[in-house]
């Protein structure tokens, strides 16, 4: 299938079964905002979930935090983000459309008028800017945070004084970030609210590149384990000259991407990003707060300021990647190959016909009992035919159907229909929770 039709489809689908409706649509939208629809919170909530696990729930050195959004100016100062976090802007001259220069097409023309004049560049800041309390006075000003990552260095010594955690340790965190992207598109790719899930890995600076190798390999083995393909999967690291102003090193896991990537070239773009921050934060803030951000190691009983590796991925982005990646055509039906932990329903559950109350009401109470006791969400649907019921969900990638006919009356087994295979088995009502169960641990 071209790669232009594939993202058309995807975005046709996201919005008719709602995955991703655009943000504020009723006053004809607002650029590079979009909102979850019902499903698309529980695929979300799904792959945080799953993060979370890995990244904080396994482990005996990494603990949770939730920062606020709104945070002192003083951070976005020290942290370099006022004057460093910003894009290279050009005007046309002509029709007086701004773009992005590295993201202009290669022929240099502008993509709204196909001129070619354009202003010099200059630095675009991307941070969006606030007002704390009633009067908009400079004082009063700060910025919607641009990564959470900040949120994490300010509690460093908070977390230090009151987890016992010994480096190296890391603090997790998922949360709203806020850019103000010049140029948006490609659906979920570039949008100016997004979530993010971050960790920052604090260790020995003489382990650091150890740990960066180490924290490659996890990321890129969870990615694989939520059922990406290895064959649209790759690394690559950053030149210096377009790295992070806090980074030493940066390694992007890219996704072959059915459109223009982040590097201007069609397919590969980054999906997330793997850092080494070295100390630059910690001491920043220490310099400029004044409070000592660094760590007592015990062991060698001296003071060391730990640093960073940080592994950071947008829920959004990674959204996006499962729908691409799991999106198939077979023969008369579409398909969402998403894996049973990610799908946002289970299971459905149908009486064979509407029209038969007894049918209905076995139905019924498995889908109810269902969804109490396996505690996650189940579809209902009783119209129109069984054929189009089971194209229904797989279209929303829902990995299992169960429909009541009138042996379940008889002999208390159901039919269950598996979304990849279509292959149907019969299976006892009272087994259905426990098998659902297994498939989903
Ligand atoms: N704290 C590190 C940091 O912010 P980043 O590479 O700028 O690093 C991390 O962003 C991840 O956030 C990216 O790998 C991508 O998954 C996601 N991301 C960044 N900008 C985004 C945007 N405008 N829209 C959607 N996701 C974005």
């Amino acid at each position: 299938m071209p790669k232009a039709d594939l993202m058309e489809k995807i975005v046709s689908l996201a919005k008719r079964r709602g995955f991703i409706f655009p943000g504020s649509e009723i006053y004809s939208g607002l650029g590079g905002v979009y909102d979850l629809g019902p499903l698309g919170v529980e695929l979300a909530s799904n792959i945080k979930r799953d993060w979370w696990k890995n990244i904080v729930e396994k482990r005996d050195n990494v603990v949770g935090l939730d920062s606020s959004i709104l945070m002192n100016r003083q951070v976005w100062h020290t942290s370099g983000h006022v004057e460093s976090f910003a894009d290279p802007l050009v005007e046309c001259k002509n029709c007086h459309s701004r773009f992005r220069e590295d993201h202009l097409p290669k022929s240099g023309s502008c993509p709204t008028c196909g001129k070619k004049e354009w202003t010099e560049s200059r630095q675009f800041n991307l941070m969006f800017k606030t007002h704390i309390g009633p009067t908009e006075e400079a004082g009063s000003e700060t910025y919607l945070r641009p990564e959470t990552a900040q949120g994490i260095f300010v509690n460093f010594g908070n977390v230090v004084d009151t987890m016992r955690v010994k480096i190296p340790f890391g603090i997790a965190q998922i949360g709203k970030g806020f850019r103000n992207e010049i140029t948006i598109g490609n659906f979920l790719f570039r949008v100016r609210e997004f979530e993010m899930m971050e960790l920052e890995y604090f260790t020995y600076p003489e382990k650091a590149e150890e740990d960066f190798e180490y924290w490659q390999k996890e990321r890129m083995n969870w990615h694989l384990s939520l059922g990406l393909s290895r064959k649209n999967l790759r690394f690559r690291e950053h030149e210096s000259d377009e790295r992070a102003h806090y980074a030493a090193r940066s390694v992007d896991i890219e996704y072959d991407w059915p459109f223009i990537g982040s590097q201007g070239k069609p397919g590969w773009g980054e999906l997330e990003g793997i850092a080494n921050r070295t100390d630059y934060d910690l001491k920043q803030h220490t310099k400029e707060s004044g409070k000592d951000l660094s760590y007592f190691d015990d062991e060698n009983k001296k003071k060391v300021v730990p640093y960073v590796i940080e592994p950071s991925l947008g829920v959004g982005r990674m959204m996006l990647a499962l729908l691409i990646d799991s999106y198939s055509e077979d023969k008369d039906r579409v398909v969402l190959k998403l894996k049973p932990a990610l799908a946002p329903y289970k299971a459905a559950v149908f009486p064979l016909l509407s029209n038969k109350p007894e049918l209905a009401e076995l139905a019924k109470k498995i889908y109810l009992d269902l969804k109490s006791s396996i505690q996650h969400p189940i579809a209902w649907d009783d119209r129109g035919n069984i054929g189009k019921r089971y194209y229904s969900q797989d279209e929303i990638g829902t990995p299992f159907c169960i429909t009541v006919d009138f042996d379940s009356l008889k002999d208390s087994s159901v039919t269950i229909r598996d979304r990849d295979s279509t292959k149907q088995n019969r299976e006892k009502i009272n087994s259905l929770a426990s098998k659902l169960r297994k498939i989903l641990s």
